[in-house]
């Protein structure tokens, strides 16, 4: 079922910001948490108010949950998106306040309270995680969670890590045995989805001020990297428009809290799907019969970036001249 109000749980964060203002032009967002992750709270936290500033939603309230991983040291991307998380863009510092309530007593509220909400989560799993600890009643109340995270094959904060979940394993193990259905976008599907200068002109082209952040973030990005894949941003296109992902499969995952180097990597098991020929891994349903736990996840696995790029600047235009 295709739920359109939403929590989005982030690390704002470049293509989470690209995220954020996708699902807040097209879905009903009752909330904003964020997480220590690309960079720290204190940032990560601005940047979802700054952005609910940015697109005149101020009504969308945002919280602030946890800064530090479950375990361990926190781990920053601030490589990738700026010390404080926007690239080189120079904010103002929002008027808008954080709530006061902790952006875990939040979510267990909200998901105790309402139904049909779907919890998008595009950072570092922490405060889900905390939530589900704190109210274990929330394993039945969440109907589905998509997540930004993991990868069918390798990694990139490893050779088989994906970011958000090196960044708290133990957080992403409790998430991912939890029993909530969960849609996976991992860097499988999100580097079908190279973007760089070319669409940084498309969107300098749509003339208004949230398109010009989008054109400043991706040009941060492109000129680092010579292309961006906006993870987070290509995750959330999933949620609004079903089509933009052409194929997924069921999966089961486990997520690897242990090992000397496959700390974080989503250990996918695809013995199912092996066949004769090499070239036709993945690509049916099921191959043959293997041992293996029932499926857990059903992850992305081929994208349509066109579909997704009309959406975005589509999306981008509403918010007017
Ligand atoms: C993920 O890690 C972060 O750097 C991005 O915001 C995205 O959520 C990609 O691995
Ligand atoms: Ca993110």
């Amino acid at each position: 079922m295709q739920r359109n109000r939403i929590v989005i749980d982030c690390d704002p964060g470049i293509d989470d910001t690209f995220a954020l203002i996708l699902c807040i032009k097209k879905l009903d967002v009752a909330g904003i948490v964020a997480v220590g992750g690309n960079t720290g709270l204190q940032f990560t936290s601005r940047n979802a108010r700054y952005v609910t500033e940015l697109t005149g939603r101020t009504d969308i309230p945002v919280y602030a949950g946890y800064d530090q991983p479950m375990l361990g040291n926190a781990v920053r991307a601030e490589y990738v998106h700026g010390v404080g998380g926007l690239g080189d863009l120079d904010i103002p510092e929002p008027k808008k306040q954080l709530e006061n309530e902790h952006g875990v007593d939040f979510l267990i509220r909200t998901f105790m309270n309402e139904n049909d909400v779907s919890l998008v989560a595009i950072g570092p799993l922490t405060n889900v995680a905390q939530a589900l600890l704190k109210e274990p009643e929330l394993k039945k109340r969440i109907p589905e969670i998509l997540i930004m995270g993991g990868a069918a094959f390798c990694g990139n904060q490893s050779p088989v890590a994906e970011f958000n979940i090196a960044a708290d394993p133990e957080a992403a193990k409790i998430v991912m045995e939890s029993g909530i259905p969960i849609r996976m976008f991992g860097l499988n599907a999100t580097r079908q989805n190279w973007m760089g200068e070319e669409q940084v002109k498309e969107l300098r082209a749509v003339g208004n001020k949230v398109a010009d952040v989008c054109a400043d973030l991706l040009s941060f990005a492109a000129k680092m990297y010579g292309h961006s894949e906006l993870c987070d941003a290509s995750t959330v296109s999933w949620l609004i428009d079903p089509a933009v992902v052409k194929k997924s499969l069921m999966v089961h995952i486990d997520v690897e809290t242990k090992g000397e180097f496959t700390r974080g990597m989503t250990v996918c098991d695809w013995r199912k799907y092996m066949g004769e020929d090499p070239k036709e891994d993945l690509s049916h349903e099921k191959q043959v019969d293997a041992d293996g736990k029932e499926p857990n996840v059903e992850m992305a696995m081929e994208f349509d970036k066109n579909r997704f790029w009309e959406l975005l600047v589509e999306a981008l235009k509403e918010y007017g001249k």
